[in-house]
């Protein structure tokens, strides 16, 4: 069997990185609310017994970088480059005819949503939304693939609402497809492998199959199997499947929804997903990702990452970059070679990913996982008079009303090179190795 969201759970539950919740849940806050305290445990969690479904829920599978480094067999700051490294070797997806995800079908009548336990995260959600499905379709003229992820909201048994909008490649697809006139066919598998779910958060070039990216990160094809009624494939081992058509021509009002900045995006007349098919694994488990938590950040943060350091490793001898706690701003630790290099730095980052407001470049000797060793380092080694970047109105991130994220800052918060000495941070021989059980 191929790696699924249950050898993922197997790892976890191996290294004591999952949660078991017995008691009874509510899909409705209180999920979410418990999410909340799993996240501050750096824990994923299973919820075994959820009200009103027969299907149990898992959360923040992605909630640290120990969690990813243990998906890549690699230490927590060597991620990103274990991802480029992988990437590098493109790998096709196999179409095979037999999967567990066939293991119940449910067509026409047949289905009816309410069976899942779709989560209502925060207290003006316009109600409950799915927010862990990739979303797999095909641009109708040149039969590409592509996966994403969209927020879904409940609105019937088999209707569903979606946000999609160029430039987002679903929203292109759809709008080419609405221009010929036809509804658009797409598949939303939940309940994944990690990897599936990071393919489907990274941005390709267009046309570019996210499967094969996953099947990179795998070292082996993704195994995919033909759906029921649409003309799509998609994990033979996801737990949960709905077919269906983006509807032409039809909009209809889609939120307030709690976002991954941690506002609330207004209604929007959004376009309407109609589920044709619903196919699951026997047993299936429903997975759930609360917009903004950690979980979400990591997601979106890791395939920027590596945007980020490939595009700032032509210019720089860089260490590492971190795009968590939120992917608006990046902290990067580089081997300074010249005095002005870590503006050059920054002004690389930002090109190579607009959506970054904030850059903040650090000595290799700071920790650029740890926003107080970040903070540190800004509060003794940054010069405001001399150490700044500012770029007014640059591309930035698009869905902005207030104009607030059309200017960029990089920060230089490294020593100057030629007092390197009197900027070496004091070390307490063995400090690293102590273990204070064995003083205790
Ligand atoms: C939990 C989660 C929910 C998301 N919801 C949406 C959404 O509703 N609409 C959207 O355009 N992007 C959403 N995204 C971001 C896209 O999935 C992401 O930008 C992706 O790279 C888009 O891929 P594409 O351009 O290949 O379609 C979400 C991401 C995550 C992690």
């Amino acid at each position: 069997m191929q790696k699924d969201l249950r050898s993922c759970l197997e790892l976890y539950k191996a290294s004591n990185r999952l949660l078991s919740a017995r008691r009874e849940v509510d899909p409705r806050f209180e999920i979410p609310a418990v999410m909340k305290a799993a996240e501050r445990m750096g824990k994923a969690i299973l919820f075994e017994k959820v009200r009103g479904s027969k299907f149990p829920v898992v959360n923040n599978l992605f909630g640290t970088r120990e969690m990813l480094a243990l998906l890549f067999e690699t230490r927590p700051e060597r991620v990103v480059n274990e991802w480029i490294d992988r990437i590098r070797t493109p790998l096709e997806p196999r179409i095979i005819s037999e999967g567990p995800v066939k293991d119940v079908i449910k067509q026409g009548s047949a289905v009816d949503l309410t069976e899942l336990p779709i989560v209502t995260h925060c207290s003006k959600d316009a109600g409950p939304y799915i927010t862990a499905g990739i979303v797999i379709a095909k641009d109708p003229e040149m039969g590409l693939r592509n996966v994403s992820i969209n927020r879904l909201q409940f609105k019937g048994k088999n209707r569903l609402g979606i946000r999609m909008m160029p430039p987002q490649h679903l929203g292109l697809i759809h709008e080419k497809s609405e221009k010929k006139g036809r509804d658009l066919e797409i598949a939303v598998a939940i309940g994944n492998h990690p990897f599936e779910t990071l393919v489907a958060a990274t941005t390709v070039p267009y046309g570019r199959d996210e499967f094969t990216l996953s099947s990179s990160l795998r070292r082996e094809p993704l195994h995919l199997i033909k759906c029921e009624t649409v003309d799509l494939e998609v994990p033979a081992t996801a737990e949960i499947v709905l077919e269906g058509m983006v509807l032409s021509g039809i909009r209809e009002s889609e939120g307030p929804f709690g976002d991954f900045m941690q506002y609330y995006v207004p209604v929007m007349e959004n376009h309407v997903f109609a589920v044709k098919a619903l196919t699951h694994r026997k047993d299936a488990i429903y997975q759930t990702i609360q917009a903004s938590s950690l979980e979400d950040v990591h997601l979106l943060a890791l395939p920027r990452e590596a945007t980020v350091y490939e595009a700032v490793s032509k210019v720089a001898d860089v260490q590492a970059a971190c795009l968590v706690p939120t992917i608006l701003s990046c902290m990067i630790s580089i081997r300074k070679r010249f005095e002005g290099e870590p503006k050059n730095v920054a002004a690389a980052a930002f090109g190579a990913y607009s959506w970054l407001k904030y850059c903040v470049v650090v000595d290799h000797d700071v920790n650029v996982f740890d926003m107080n060793d970040v903070w540190w380092a800004m509060a003794t080694r940054s010069r405001p008079e001399t150490g700044l970047l500012m770029m007014e109105k640059a591309l930035g991130f698009p869905r902005d009303p207030f104009n607030i994220h059309q200017s960029k800052l990089g920060i230089d918060a490294t020593a100057p090179l030629n007092q390197w000495e009197e900027f070496e941070r004091k070390a307490i021989p063995g400090a690293h190795a102590i273990r204070i059980e064995d003083y205790l």
